[in-house]
C-alpha cells in the first residue's frame, strides 16, 4: 500500500463544462494529481446529484459526461482513482453510521440547506418548502465519502470548508464513543482562488447567465461565442488598454506570465478587435482541440468508459471495504 496521503476530489455531476470550469476547476485539480506526495482519489457524486436531478436519462447522461470530461482533461486513471460514489456501497452503510452520530443541529447550519430555507423564508413561504431529506443531510453523505476512503486531505473552495469541518466533527464523535482511531480525521486545504475567468459579458463566467465559452462544442460554434464577446468601438488601428478590454481578460487565463506580458503589447500597438477575438479562439483552439476530441471519442465509447469507472470502483473498495470492516467491528454491527 502507497505510504502517500489521500487527497480526495469529489465532484457533483453539472453538465458539460465551459472555459471557466475547465481552468478554474479541472486544471488545478488536475495538477494535484500529480504531486508526487499524494494518491489522488477523484470519484463522481452522483447520488449527491439526486438532491435535485429528476430524470434518469439526464442522470445517465451527467454521469457519463462528467467522467469523460476528466478523461478528456488529462486524468489518468492508472495513476488516480475516477470512480462512481453509487459503485461504492460502502458509503452508504457509513452514511447510515455517521447519520447517528450527527447532531441535528449541524444540519440546521449546514449552509446548502440553509441557503434553500432562508430563501423561502425571504419568499414569505413555510421554511421547509421544496427541501427534501437528501439536501439536509447532504454534509452526512458528503462525510462519508470522505471518510470511507481515510481521506488526509480534501480540496475544496471556501463553500465546501464547512462541510469537510461537519465530517472530522462527526468522525471526533464517533472516535470519542467508539474508539480513536475508528475513523480517520481529514483536513480541509482551502484551494488558492483561481482567477475567475469572466463571461462574454464580463460577468463571471456562469451557465445561469448564459455567457459561457464552451470547450466541447465545435470548433464553428466555439469561435461564434468567442465573436460574441462584448468590446467598445475603438478603431482596429488604435492602442487598446489590455486590462480594460475583456477578450484581453479572458486571453490572458490561457497564458503563461510572459505569453500576457506580450500579448498586452500587441493590444497597446494597437489590434483590432476582430484580430484580438480571432487570437484568443486560435489559443483556445491549440488547447481545446485534442480534449474535445478526446471527449467525444470517449463519450461515444460509453462501455470503455464504464470499465474505466468499474475499475476505479474495484481499486477503491479495497481501501473502503476494510475502514467499514473497523467500524462495524467498533459499533458492534457483526463485529
Ligand atoms: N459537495 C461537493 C460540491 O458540491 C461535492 C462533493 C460531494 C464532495 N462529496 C464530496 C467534495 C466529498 C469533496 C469531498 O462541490
Amino acid at each position: 500500500m502507497s505510504k502517500n496521503k489521500v487527497s480526495l476530489t469529489g465532484i457533483k455531476p453539472t453538465g458539460r463544462p465551459h472555459v471557466g470550469n475547465w481552468l478554474g476547476m479541472y486544471e488545478p485539480a488536475l495538477r494535484l494529481a500529480e504531486r508526487e506526495d499524494v494518491d489522488g482519489y477523484y470519484f463522481i457524486a452522483d447520488y449527491h446529484a439526486l438532491t435535485s436531478v429528476r430524470n434518469a436519462d439526464e442522470m445517465r447522461a451527467l454521469t457519463l459526461d462528467c467522467a469523460a470530461t476528466w478523461l478528456a482533461f488529462g486524468l489518468d486513471p492508472s495513476n488516480t482513482l475516477l470512480y462512481r460514489q453509487s459503485d461504492v456501497p460502502e458509503v452508504f452503510e457509513l452514511s447510515w453510521a455517521l447519520a447517528c452520530m450527527t447532531p441535528k443541529g449541524f444540519m440546521n447550519k449546514a449552509h446548502a440547506y440553509k441557503a434553500a430555507r432562508d430563501a423561502n423564508v425571504a419568499a414569505g413561504q413555510d421554511s421547509d418548502v421544496g427541501v427534501n431529506m437528501g439536501l439536509y443531510t447532504y454534509p452526512v453523505l458528503m462525510a462519508a465519502d470522505i471518510l470511507v476512503v481515510d481521506a488526509d486531505i480534501v480540496p475544496v473552495g471556501k463553500d465546501q470548508v464547512q462541510h469537510v469541518e461537519i465530517a472530522r466533527d462527526v468522525a471526533q464523535r464517533l472516535n470519542a464513543t467508539f474508539g480513536e482511531g475508528t475513523l480517520k480525521l481529514p483536513v480541509a486545504e482551502l484551494k488558492k482562488e483561481t482567477a475567475v475567468v469572466p463571461g462574454l459579458d464580463g460577468r463571471k463566467m456562469s451557465k445561469s447567465y448564459g455567457n459561457t465559452l464552451p470547450c466541447f462544442e465545435t470548433a464553428k460554434r466555439t469561435r461564434k461565442a468567442v465573436m460574441r464577446i462584448t468590446t467598445d468601438s475603438t478603431p482596429p488601428e488604435q492602442p487598446k488598454d489590455p486590462e480594460s478590454s475583456l477578450v484581453y481578460q479572458i486571453h490572458r487565463a490561457l497564458l503563461t506570465p510572459e505569453q500576457a506580458v506580450e500579448l498586452a503589447g500587441r493590444y497597446r500597438e494597437g489590434i483590432s478587435w476582430g484580430h484580438a477575438k480571432q487570437a484568443l479562439f486560435e489559443g483556445l483552439e491549440e488547447r481545446l482541440a485534442e480534449p474535445r476530441e478526446q471527449f467525444h471519442r470517449l463519450m461515444s465509447d460509453p462501455d470503455t468508459l464504464e470499465d474505466i469507472l468499474r475499475d476505479g470502483a474495484r481499486r477503491v473498495r479495497e481501501v473502503t471495504g476494510p475502514v467499514v470492516e473497523r467500524l462495524r467491528s467498533a459499533i458492534g454491527i457483526q463485529g
